[in-house]
């Protein structure tokens, strides 16, 4: 089965609000993903705002052809934003200010209640929800007890292990996730830290139907793209003096 591509355009908006100027617009970056292929757009609205704003999410959610979907704290002014935007759907992730991206999963058990709520809020208005988990059983099955649709399993350790070793561990503990997931009826999505070096070794993981990518993706796109951006600034200045 063909896997989903997500395409997390989060860092096209680093590099515009990094001089707040009105460019590279991540909704560009979107589109740009789709006529490419991709399946899905994603993009975290954070609570510090540090990279997509309120109102990217509010073009995104007006040009995106495909799925769109939004992850973001499960926080009750985080909810108020989904419900005005409806994104096709919300992933949970757990956000601390200080952190560089997201780490670690959510603690679904420990804050089950609280998630409860939130996750009856976005039912409502129609919105799937998944739930950014450690490929951890325990959290799978937490994730089951909420009946949420879908879990996105974090790959973060998988991307950072060095040896072999550690790294066909990791691949084990993600794919019994999966599997286990999927047993319980809830789909299952990676990502983080996925690039082009090891995102294949994942694909064997058969339970997993959709990878979220972005980092890599928006690097790649940045080296790739900057040949022709040079060319063209020189072209621009050819015929001065
Ligand atoms: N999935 C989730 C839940 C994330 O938080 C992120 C980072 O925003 C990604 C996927 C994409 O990760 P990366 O930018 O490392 O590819």
């Amino acid at each position: 089965m063909r896997v989903r591509l997500g395409v997390n355009v989060d860092h096209v908006a680093t590099l515009r609000q990094a001089r707040r100027t009105p460019y590279p617009d991540p909704a560009e970056a979107a589109l740009a993903a789709e006529r490419a292929g991709a399946d899905q757009i994603t993009v975290h609205l954070r609570e510090d705002r540090r990279h997509i704003q309120d109102r990217d999410l509010e073009v995104l959610r007006k040009v995106v052809t495909t799925v769109l979907n939004l992850e973001m704290a499960a926080t009750q002014e985080m909810v108020r934003v989904a419900l005005e935007h409806r994104p096709d759907t919300v992933t949970l992730v757990p956000e601390r200010r200080q952190e560089l991206t997201t780490e670690g999963g959510l603690d679904v058990a420990s804050q089950k209640d609280q998630l409860k709520s939130l996750i009856k809020l976005l039912r409502d208005a129609e919105i799937r929800v998944s739930l950014f988990i450690d490929p951890d059983l325990d959290q799978v099955r937490a994730s089951h007890k909420l009946a949420v649709e879908a879990v996105e399993l974090n790959t973060g350790r998988y991307a950072e292990t060095r040896s072999e070793g550690a790294r066909k561990e990791e691949l084990d503990r993600i794919e019994n996730a999966a599997k286990m997931a999927k047993k319980l009826g809830i789909e299952v999505a990676a990502g983080h830290g996925l690039h082009y070096h090891n995102v294949e070794a994942l694909l064997a993981v058969t339970e997993i139907t959709e990878l979220n990518i972005g980092h890599s993706i928006v690097a790649r796109a940045v080296l790739d793209g900057f040949d022709r951006a040079v060319r063209d600034m020189r072209a621009l200045m050819a015929p001065s003096r």
